[in-house]
């Protein structure tokens, strides 16, 4: 199967668990579950759970597991993104092609409505079927390790608001977007691979990976906010350089920037070569993570 037509078919079946998954717009109180079904449904490539599912799959793990798995992710994913954009952190009036949720249900909701995602995505992972506790756990652990202070998106977002306008050095930077984005990226790579019940060997190989390609995208990200338009992006292009942002291309210039991350996805294939044609899809994946262009 060609990439195009695996992202396209796994985007659709993400979007009908996320439909499953999330509360109904009528449940009460109807107002939290529009604004969380507003950001979630605007738009989004689906990058996350389409890594939870080509990870999971290169180990011939349950597709129904890591559809919930991968939808829990982008729960946590747009509560990042909702918050991201708020008027105290970047201030962003674009996201997935519509105003972004505080733009249209107020700032306290949004803040509530990236609560909620945040928290419903715990609730999903607790639920996730078929697996043993002990998986269930080491994914829920992953997950927030991710996503937390310590070299996770927390911590990552800390020093980017932090590193605006000051002068950086390319330690802080790796660490800025290994940790803002790369941490979940990977952490989807691990999930995905933990619920196939990969063996050490296989989980170290795809921790390798995914800690590349995660890097990776935040690269590309930095690259598309001047390459790009807003159209395309469906968020506010140029931004960074106005808002002063620590970026790749801002300090390394945007080729060798382009190089950086074409070398990170040559060593990330390499983590994973003596995988067989189950991981044909993955490695697809990380091409597209580097070609993107949107
Ligand atoms: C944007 O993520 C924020 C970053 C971490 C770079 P995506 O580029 O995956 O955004 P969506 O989900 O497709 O909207
Ligand atoms: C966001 O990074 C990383 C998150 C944890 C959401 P950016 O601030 O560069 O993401 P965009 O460009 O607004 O999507
Ligand atoms: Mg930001
Ligand atoms: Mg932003
Ligand atoms: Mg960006």
């Amino acid at each position: 199967m060609d990439i195009s037509t695996y992202l396209s078919e796994s985007k659709k079946l993400v979007d009908e668990y996320l439909m499953k998954l999330l509360p109904a717009e009528g449940m009460e109180p109807p107002t939290i579950h529009k604004a969380m079904r507003y950001s979630v449904f605007a738009g989004g490539k689906r990058v996350r759970p389409i890594l939870v599912l080509a990870s999971g799959e290169s180990l011939n793990g349950d597709r129904e597991v890591l559809l919930s798995l991968g939808a829990a992710i982008e729960m946590m994913h747009t509560y990042s993104l909702i918050h991201d954009d708020l008027p105290a952190l970047d201030n962003d009036d674009l996201r997935r092609g519509v105003p972004t949720c505080h733009k249209v249900f107020g700032e306290a909701m949004a803040i509530l409505a990236g609560d909620a995602l945040l928290t419903r995505c715990y609730e999903v992972l607790a639920d996730l079927p078929r697996l043993s506790d002990t998986t269930r756990l080491s994914i829920i652990r992953d997950i927030a390790a991710a996503t937390g202070t310590i070299n996770g998106m927390i911590g990552g977002q800390v020093v980017d608001l932090e590193s605006e306008g000051k002068p950086v050095n390319p330690r802080i930077l790796e660490y800025l977007h290994s940790s803002k984005t790369g941490a979940l990226l990977k952490a989807c790579v691990r999930c995905g691979a933990l619920a196939a019940g990969a063996d050490e060997r296989a989980l170290n190989a795809l921790t390798e990976f995914g800690s590349k390609i995660g890097l990776v995208f935040q690269i590309v990200d930095d690259i598309l906010d001047i390459t790009s338009s807003s159209e395309i992006l469906g968020k506010t292009a140029g931004k960074d350089e106005k808002a002063k942002k620590a970026t790749y291309p801002a300090f390394y210039g945007l080729e060798a920037s382009r190089n950086k991350a074409n070398d990170l996805v040559a060593l990330a294939l390499e983590d994973i070569r003596d995988f067989g044609e189950e991981a044909e899809i993955l490695r697809s994946l990380a091409r597209f993570i580097v070609s993107r262009t949107a």
